[in-house]
């Protein structure tokens, strides 16, 4: 049975499409894990929803020999694998398909760019696309050097007519620590200028993290108490139960605080603890979010011991099913230090912040997969109902739940209907998936449109990105001069390792169950 709007009110006006210009898009890595399972099938419910311009065409760039008939073969099974709609629509399905191109090469062959930019120019003939053009680096990152620098040497960093556009998206991870992030921002601001350049964090995508602002920013009653004043501390967890995927090669050389902290994580920090920005641009929220960023108080090697913990797994059990530890996993070495869990406190030194810790926590191979971001507020500052029976009664949380079961909920104190005064704690909440009857878009469906209609609010700025790895490095600086750590610490399937517990009760707090 179909909700209509007038079942649902909350659906009205949720049909809001811009629709982009004409375009080509190049995927250096056409036949990654990345273009598999995220970003074809990202543009296949795009075409779905008839959000595509007409003519969009995809050029896939990879070693591989395939033909475009092949390519397509293959994009149609990953799309029958990874899409959240199913079955394929055969119909939409042709239309996209006919886009589809795949050009062979290797990213290092210079002789192959001149020969990329003729089919970009006939495609641009036979489909309308009109010059304008995506580059998305799906590639490892040792690659992406390369590639900037021939499509800027062979003219195809620039737009070949005064109307079009050419854009640039470049994938995580952005260097590995700061000084290889300033070189990588110079090197590619050598042949596109900051505005063609999109980094991407799927985390911004992501329809709870936009909710954010929402939440903030489109209600009158949360923004008096979001400060110092009336918020304990923030907690921010992102918890995973999957292991390292056959990554080993790349995440042993990353780690937790690389791999999800320096991004995804210190976006939803700098989300939560931004100011209101002047108008809902890329600017402006920009502008904000690096703000907080930079007033993230410096870490000092010292103090790494008390404002972090790491952690790696061994083996346990995930689901009732045995799985192997960490430096078990293929590609990972077997005395690896990488670190699968860690734990932060920072604390934000501006007027709202002040003495406000946020901490941060983030695993693989935790008992369940949650994100979530949960605000402790102060106590009452008077006890009014002491000695009364207010057992499991606690402060209030507003938990912002990022996936899954996406809402928000508020946990207050309420009376137990009866004669005597018992107060508990209850839940007020809302959440997406009943409020508004409709299935929650994947990140990069999002952000692949706004990359098509010129909108970077939802992506990093060349200042944010910096930003963003000044507390990682300070981090990562502490660590290599401490003792090593002894792992494995924590067993897959547990909450992380138990001096994590100890880290957050030190400061008389607990970490939320989610
Ligand atoms: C990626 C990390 O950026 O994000 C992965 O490299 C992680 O290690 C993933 O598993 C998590 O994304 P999501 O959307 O599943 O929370």
């Amino acid at each position: 049975m179909t909700i209509t709007t007038a079942q649902n009110p909350l659906r009205e006006g949720l049909r809001f499409e811009r629709l982009p210009d004409p375009c080509i898009m190049v995927i250096f890595g056409a036949s990654g894990d990345l273009t598999h399972r995220k970003l074809i099938p990202a543009l296949y419910n795009l075409a779905y929803d008839g959000l595509l311009p007409p003519g969009f065409s995809v050029v896939g760039y990879a070693r591989r020999p395939y033909t475009d008939e092949e390519f397509r073969q293959e994009m149609r099974a990953a799309v029958e694998r990874f899409s959240r709609r199913q079955p394929i629509d055969p119909d939409v399905w042709e239309t996209f398909a006919q886009g589809l191109f795949y050009f062979a090469a290797d990213f290092h062959d210079a002789s192959a760019y001149p020969k990329l930019g003729e089919l970009l120019e006939r495609i641009d003939r036979d489909r309308g696309t009109v010059g304008n053009r995506i580059y998305y680096l799906a590639t490892p990152p040792d690659a992406y050097e390369t590639i900037t620098q021939l499509l800027g040497e062979n003219g195809l960093s620039r737009p070949n007519r005064p109307e079009s556009w050419v854009r640039l998206i470049v994938e995580k991870p952005f260097g590995h620590d700061l000084e290889s992030a300033i070189a990588l921002n110079e090197h590619l601001l050598r042949y596109f200028r900051e505005d063609q350049i999109y980094r991407i964090d799927h985390y911004l995508g992501k329809e709870t993290v936009q909710n954010i602002l929402a939440l903030r920013f489109a209600n009158g009653i949360f923004e008096p108490i979001w400060n110092r004043n009336y918020i304990d501390h923030v907690q921010i967890t992102v918890a995973e139960t999957i292991g390292i995927e056959g990554r080993g090669g790349y995440y042993d050389r990353a780690g937790a605080l690389r791999d999800m902290v320096q991004n995804h994580m210190l976006q939803l920090l700098s989300v939560v603890a931004m100011e209101p920005p002047i108008a809902f641009e890329a600017d402006p929220v920009r502008d904000e979010k690096v703000k907080a960023l930079r007033a993230i108080r410096p870490i000092r090697p010292e103090e790494v011991n008390e404002l972090t913990v790491r952690g790696q797994y061994g083996p346990g059990f995930i689901a009732g099913r045995p799985v192997p530890g960490y430096r078990e996993e293929p590609r990972v070495a077997p005395n690896s230090l990488t670190e699968t869990y860690v734990a932060l406190k920072l604390f934000i030194d501006n007027w709202r912040w002040a003495d406000v810790p946020f901490y941060l926590r983030t695993g693989k191979r935790l008992p369940r997969r949650v994100t979530e971001i949960a605000i402790q507020f102060k106590r009452v500052p008077h006890p009014l109902f002491k000695g009364m029976i207010t057992a499991g009664v606690e402060p209030n949380w507003l938990i912002i739940r990022i996936q899954p079961d996406e809402g928000v909920s508020l946990n207050i104190a309420a009376k137990v209907p009866g004669p005597r005064i018992r107060l508990r704690t209850v839940t007020m909440g809302f959440l997406y998936g009943t409020s508004f009857l409709v299935p929650t878009p994947d990140a990069y469906e999002r952000l692949l449109l706004d990359c098509m209609l010129g909108d970077s609010t939802l992506f990093t700025r060349r200042d944010e990105t910096e930003a963003a790895w000044v507390p990682i490095t300070q981090i990562l600086r502490g660590w290599a001069e401490a003792p090593p750590p002894e792992f494995p610490n924590y067993d897959a399937g547990t909450w992380g390792p138990p001096e994590a517990e100890q880290f957050i009760a030190r400061d008389g707090r607990r970490w939320r169950r989610p």
